[in-house]
């Protein structure tokens, strides 16, 4: 195999540099780290060997991993525990469980921890967590069967990007007129695996209520107005409330200034009223009149990247309606992709986007294209890492534009 060695070279002095300062506990280093020892990887197998990881270990290494999940296997790891005592243990048979755990130690999921023990890894920790498990629940179930399908919709459709919601890849896939959200609701336990992931997947990002991200006293607390039911915020989609409770826990001055709404469909809207009873839920479908007139904000979470540009202006126009001109605002949760050096993350969900919704994860051009079509202006838009969600802040003119 032939190695580029000057660009080895370099990547073996970076990971040794990032190395380092991780070592003296710069955190910040490690993500760097990751993102060079990647490269170095990618630099170092050979084609082969990636192709053979790509074809054979990840689909089998997903599907032991669920399989794990599903019979209980990880928390069962909290001290080092053999073949036997496992398949016991989760009601397996002695060869399954030996399989499986030979491919989870083989895939570094699992680590052998004697000559015949097994036990946990931080991954395996984590997948305890069913806010991490669900991230792989809700994939099987609804985003990895379309994007399996994906390259025939694209073919059959002569390779052009996928524009109508009601006819893209999610119902090619699942042969359906439903919507995926319509569609999910009918599947048993769908709908609570994704909230759990959203609340998983929101969980170590850096948060828009954090000091140094958004001003968020300021720009919303500063002239608020103090009328009898003043509502501060509505989550609009805001799934099981995670971020108004963190809201709550972060601002609790602010929050305690106007009322916290939570608008979601009839299914998620119960689910959220059970896990957090404290909540003002409203069940709301989001395409209809805004029932919350002149908040002081309108919020949405991950909410717009599931439309196309056509039913978003849907969305905002409602929103508009409702706002209080020159005083209420729409804070857009959300990825602001760069033009350049997009983490893989964001193009991953772009494509799952793409796959499930026909929708996009969108550049700043693109936001604010949307954003000024329907008559509303971008007040500004807050960024603390590239690779996560920004905030955009949204107002309403005195005098509507359009
Ligand atoms: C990607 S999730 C984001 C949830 C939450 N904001 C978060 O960040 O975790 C999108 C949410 O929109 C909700 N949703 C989908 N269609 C809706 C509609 N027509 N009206 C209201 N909510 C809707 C879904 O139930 C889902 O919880």
């Amino acid at each position: 195999m032939v190695v580029n060695k000057p660009r080895l070279q370099v990547l073996l002095n970076d990971v040794s540099a990032y190395g380092r300062a991780f070592l003296e506990d710069d955190e910040s280093a490690r993500s760097a780290l990751v993102t060079q020892a990647r490269a170095l990887l990618a630099e170092l197998e050979n084609p082969n060997e990636t192709i053979t990881w790509l074809a054979w270990a990840e689909p089998t290494r997903r599907a032991a991993l669920e399989i794990a999940i599903a019979i209980g296997l990880f928390p069962q790891l909290t001290s080092p525990r053999t073949a036997s005592q496992l398949s016991m243990t989760c009601k397996t048979s002695s060869r399954l469980m030996e399989r499986l755990l030979r491919h989870l130690v083989a895939t570094s999921v699992i680590v052998k921890s004697g000559p015949s023990s097994f036990a946990a890894t931080p991954l395996s920790r984590a997948l305890c967590d069913p806010t991490c498990s669900a991230a792989l629940t809700w994939s099987s179930g609804l985003p990895a069967p379309v994007l399996a399908r994906l390259p025939a919709y694209l073919a059959e459709s002569r390779y052009r990007e996928p524009q109508d919601p009601s006819k893209g890849p999610f119902q090619f896939a699942f042969n359906t007129d439903m919507t995926p959200w319509q569609w999910a609701a009918t599947q048993k336990g769908l709908p609570q695996a994704f909230s759990q992931h959203m609340s998983g997947y929101h969980a170590e990002r850096p948060s828009w209520m954090d000091e140094g991200f958004y001003p968020v006293r300021t720009r919303l607390g500063d002239g608020m107005k103090s009328r009898d039911n003043e509502v501060l915020i509505v989550d609009v989609g805001g799934g099981l409330g995670h971020d108004l409770e963190e809201l709550k826990t972060k601002c609790p001055g602010l929050a305690a200034k106007g009322r916290l709404v939570l608008q979601e469909l009839r299914q998620t809207a119960r689910s959220a009223k059970m896990s957090r009873p404290w909540l003002e839920v409203i069940e709301h479908d989001f395409f209809k009149p805004q029932p919350i007139k002149n908040a002081r904000t309108y919020y949405m979470h991950s909410v717009l990247h599931d439309w196309s540009d056509e039913n978003c202006k849907r969305i905002l126009r409602q929103l508009k309606a409702a706002m209080e001109p020159s005083y209420s605002k729409i804070l857009i949760n959300e990825n602001v992709v760069p033009e350049t050096g997009a983490s893989w993350k964001m193009t991953s969900l772009d494509w799952i986007m793409m796959a499930t919704g026909a929708s996009a994860e969108r550049t700043e051009t693109q936001w604010r294209e949307l954003i000024t079509s329907v008559g509303l202006r971008v007040e500004g838009i807050w960024t603390k890492d590239p690779s996560c969600e920004s905030l955009i802040e949204v107002t309403r003119d005195e005098v509507a534009r359009l």
